[in-house]
């Protein structure tokens, strides 16, 4: 088979609602000959992978890859020598944290086609289902999406100060394990520990978990409320509107109990 009539399409399966999805994305995956997909695509859309197609696990847990990026890249390469419909899934949009461009920048150096479907990413899926605005008139002019993930566990190398900015919401992608390096950072380059927050656990799925919080006691709230990845954790005065619905915590009480307050 010619590689010529192969295309690899890179397309982003969202937070795991499978109604997110976008039609495009829904009929490529019908139409696939071979599902390669990542540990963020939720079980639902998976489940709209015709029986009979072929699905190819990859992972990726932050430090626990199933396979390293190179070699999904090869594996990729090598699907498209032998399938003409190569569907590439991953979780949210494949151009936010989502390493899509290294993907498709090897595979086109290499002749194949390349066809991105986007996805919708946590920031809006979280967004919507907390219901927390990421703009917001007079609270909020823009956004600005960061990584909380340290490379190869090495220093999170960002523009702190620049990042305390009252008027742009923070939103953070992989920042479970480095939630205190981000209050401490933070707060240290002049925001102040007041400023409110909200974490999201699995957002957009039956486990969604939506925690209310405050620069300074991010990480109690996290930890107190026993949140699991993946979490998007979203800072600035948009966490502050009425709208915010916070998930019942069913371990408050316990917590009182044990502590004599009640
Ligand atoms: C490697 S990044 C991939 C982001 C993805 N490409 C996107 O556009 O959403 C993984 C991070 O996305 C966030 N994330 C993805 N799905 C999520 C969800 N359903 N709820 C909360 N956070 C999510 C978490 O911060 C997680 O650690």
């Amino acid at each position: 088979m010619s590689i010529k009539n192969s295309c690899v399409y890179l397309v982003g399966g969202g937070p795991g609602d499978p109604e997110l999805l976008t039609l495009k994305a829904l009929r490529l995956i019908e139409q696939a000959d071979v599902v390669v997909y990542d540990r963020l695509v939720g079980d639902a859309v998976l489940d709209l992978v015709p029986t009979g197609t072929a699905r190819i696990y990859v992972g990726k847990a932050a430090g626990d890859h199933a396979l390293p990026q190179d070699e999904i890249n090869e594996l990729l390469y090598r699907l498209a020598q032998s399938k003409t419909h190569v569907v590439r899934l991953k979780g949210g949009d494949p151009n936010v944290f989502g390493r899509g461009a290294e993907e498709a920048d090897y595979l086109e150096a290499r002749g194949v086609r390349v066809e991105m479907v986007p996805g919708v990413t946590a920031a809006a899926a979280c967004s919507a289902a907390a219901r927390v605005p990421l703009t917001y008139r007079g609270l909020a002019s823009g956004v600005r999406f960061v990584t909380g993930h340290r490379r190869n566990d090495g220093e999170l190398d960002l523009d702190w100060r620049g990042l305390t900015d009252t008027d742009t919401t923070l939103v953070i992608y992989m920042g479970l394990s480095t939630l205190p390096l981000f209050s401490a950072k933070l707060m240290n380059a002049g925001m102040a520990p007041s400023t409110p927050a909200v974490l999201i656990a699995s957002g957009a799925t039956p486990n969604q978990k939506v925690v209310k919080a405050t620069l300074s006691t991010l990480t109690q709230r996290a930890e107190e409320t026993g949140l699991e990845m993946p979490v998007l954790t979203i800072i600035g005065e948009v966490a502050s509107v009425a709208s915010v619905r916070e998930t019942p915590d069913e371990n408050a009480l316990d917590r009182k109990l044990e502590s004599g307050v009640v």
